[in-house]
Parts: structure tokens; C-alpha cells; sequence
């Protein structure tokens, strides 16, 4: 594969942009670096994200900066039982002085959206959300319209199942390219919060705009991949495939998803190559959530994670 190189240039600014979110974001959400570069990670690979974390680990503080660095148009959408998937895409309202419908947009129509709590609606609701995720597009009464771009939703969910959630179903889980855990802060970081959190907190400034999201993403997806990486990428995929506590393995969705998120990676390191630890540090985050176990397995509790740590244990980067 002979790909033209990126320039010096351009590698230092997207290093510099990241550096800035991180920053900003920085002043409302204290947690460790690795968490904000996967979210640019994903930003780059044009993918979604689904945060998880029980409630109060600021997983609505941390999107919200997120997003207000990106300088890009937001829209958070709390997800409800009662939310109805015409409240997410939008829907025709009769206007008098017109005496015809027009359509009322939805807050889909944004170039980040926030899917607060996307377990606590109804299946039919989380599909409006998840197919304009997958189609770029949004079907209102028969007739479609594009999603702007750049687009990237952010979900959260709380993993503790209780009465009056509705897990997603397996198939569109699959539709995040990355699955972040938010975990409890460090006993360090949990204490600078509370020291910070006595004034009030400066507002996140934006560093990026729609026009520097897209030209990012077209860098990320110049950066090269040998073609090692790619069957580096096959073998572990395939691992979790025949694995015999697997019932369902990662999908050539996900094998893809893999790469794509380690060009990301490799341009926020300020490279145009991707590394073989590109692939094994994302594999976590990408893979993880598309793996389903045995009954069995679950049973003896078995998680996900465990398989895709033996994946990248068992199989060998192989050079030519
Ligand atoms: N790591 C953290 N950094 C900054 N603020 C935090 C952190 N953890 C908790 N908080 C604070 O705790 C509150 C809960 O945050 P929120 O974003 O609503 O959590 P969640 O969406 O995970 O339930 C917020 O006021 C937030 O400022
Ligand atoms: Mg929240």
C-alpha cells in the first residue's frame, strides 16, 4: 500500500489540538488523560462512543466539555421511558401562515449529540438514535434527510441493570465503534475534585470547529497500515471467533472498527503509521463489547475483557 506521507506540519497541529482539548476539558472533568484521547481517538475514526459508568463519575460533565472543545453543533437528548423516537428525529407540524406541514427538525440534526442514559428508553426510541448513527441519514414520515457532518454520538449507560432500563439489544451495541468505562477516580484525582469543585469552575473554551473535525478526519484516515497490522488484526479477531467460551465473536465490523480506531491513534501520537500497539492498546475498547459469551461462560462468570486479554496474550505480531 503506498500511501502519500503526512506532513511534519500537519502531525504537529493535530498533536496541538489534542493537547488543547485535553486541556480544556481538563477544567471540568478531572480523570486521566487515556479517557479524553480515546474519545479523540473515536472522534478521528469517525466513530460513536458508549460511556459506561455508574452514575456520579461525571459522565455528562465530561461529554458536555468534550463536546464544547470541538466548537462543533451539540445537542444532549435525556433518554427517558416516555421519550418517543419522533422526539429524537423530528416530525411534521401543520404551519398556519403557511397552511402546509414543515418538518420541526429533531435534536438529531447536530454534529454531536449527547445520548443521556440511552438505557432508561424503550427499544423503538434507542433505534431512532442508533440508525441515524449507522445510515448518516434520518427517515421522517417517508421522506430522508442527511445528518450533518462531522457526526458522533456520545451514549452513556449504567452498567447496573435495575427495574425500568432496556439494555440495548446485541446487534446495535455493535454500532459504537468504542465502549469506554468511566470508572471511580483515582484517590488523588477524587481529592483534586474536591478541592477544585470549592469555586466555580471556568467553562471549557473550544479548540476545534466542524471544518477542523472533518480535516482531521481526513488525516486520520490517510494514515498507512501495513499490511502485517491488517492480518495482526484478523488473528485476534479471529481468536475471539473460536473461542470456546464465545457464542458470538467480533464481527469483520469489528475488524475494521480496530483499524480505523488505530489510524486515530497513531495520528494523535503525531505518526502517519500505525504501530502493532496501536491495534493492542485499542483492543479493549473496540472488541470487548461485540464479544457475547456462553451461557456457560456467564455463568462462571466469565467477562468479555478476559477473552479479548487472551487474544492479545496468544497471538504473535508476525513480520515479514
Ligand atoms: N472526575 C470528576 N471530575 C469532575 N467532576 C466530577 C468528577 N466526578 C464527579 N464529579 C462531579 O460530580 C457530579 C456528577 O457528575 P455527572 O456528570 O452528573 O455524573 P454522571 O453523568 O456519571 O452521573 C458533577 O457535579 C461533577 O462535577
Ligand atoms: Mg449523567
Amino acid at each position: 500500500m503506498a500511501t502519500e506521507r503526512i506532513l511534519e506540519s500537519a502531525l504537529e497541529e493535530v498533536r496541538g489540538a489534542a493537547d488543547r482539548c485535553a486541556a480544556e476539558i481538563g477544567k471540568a472533568f478531572i480523570g486521566a488523560r487515556e479517557t479524553v484521547d480515546v474519545l479523540l481517538t473515536a472522534l478521528l475514526a469517525r466513530g460513536h462512543v458508549l460511556l459506561e459508568g455508574v452514575p456520579g463519575v461525571a459522565k455528562t460533565t465530561l461529554c458536555k466539555a468534550f463536546s464544547r472543545t470541538l466548537g462543533c453543533r451539540f445537542r444532549r437528548i435525556q433518554f427517558t421511558p416516555d421519550l418517543l423516537p419522533s422526539d429524537i428525529t423530528g416530525t411534521y407540524i401543520f404551519d398556519l401562515r403557511e397552511q402546509s406541514f414543515v418538518l420541526r427538525e429533531g435534536p438529531v440534526f447536530a454534529h454531536v449529540i449527547l445520548g443521556d442514559e440511552i438505557n432508561r428508553a424503550p427499544a423503538k426510541t434507542q433505534s431512532a438514535l442508533l440508525e441515524a448513527m449507522q445510515e448518516g441519514q434520518v427517515t421522517i414520515e417517508g421522506t430522508t434527510r442527511p445528518l450533518p457532518r462531522p457526526f458522533m454520538v456520545l451514549a452513556t449507560q449504567n452498567p447496573i441493570e435495575h427495574e425500568g432500563t432496556y439494555p440495548l439489544p446485541e446487534a446495535q451495541v455493535d454500532r459504537f465503534l468504542v465502549k469506554l468505562p468511566i470508572r471511580y477516580p483515582s484517590p488523588e484525582d477524587e481529592k483534586r475534585m474536591l478541592a477544585t469543585y470549592n469555586g466555580p469552575l471556568a467553562e471549557p473554551r473550544e479548540v476545534l470547529s466542524p471544518e477542523g473535525v472533518l480535516r482531521l478526519q481526513e488525516l486520520s484516515a490517510a494514515v498507512h497500515v501495513d499490511d502485517e497490522l491488517l492480518d495482526y488484526v484478523l488473528q485476534l479477531v479471529h481468536f475471539t471467533r473460536r473461542h470456546r467460551r464465545v457464542y458470538l465473536g467480533a464481527s469483520p465490523r469489528a475488524a475494521l472498527a480496530l483499524v480505523h480506531a488505530a489510524k486515530g491513534r497513531a495520528l494523535l501520537a503525531g505518526r502517519d503509521y500505525v504501530l502493532p500497539d496501536d491495534a493492542k492498546h485499542l483492543a479493549p475498547y473496540v472488541l470487548a463489547h461485540r464479544v457475547l459469551l456462553t451461557p456457560e461462560a456467564e455463568l462462571e462468570g466469565v467477562l468479555p475483557p478476559t477473552i479479548v486479554a487472551e487474544a492479545l496474550d496468544k497471538v504473535a505480531y508476525r513480520r515479514r
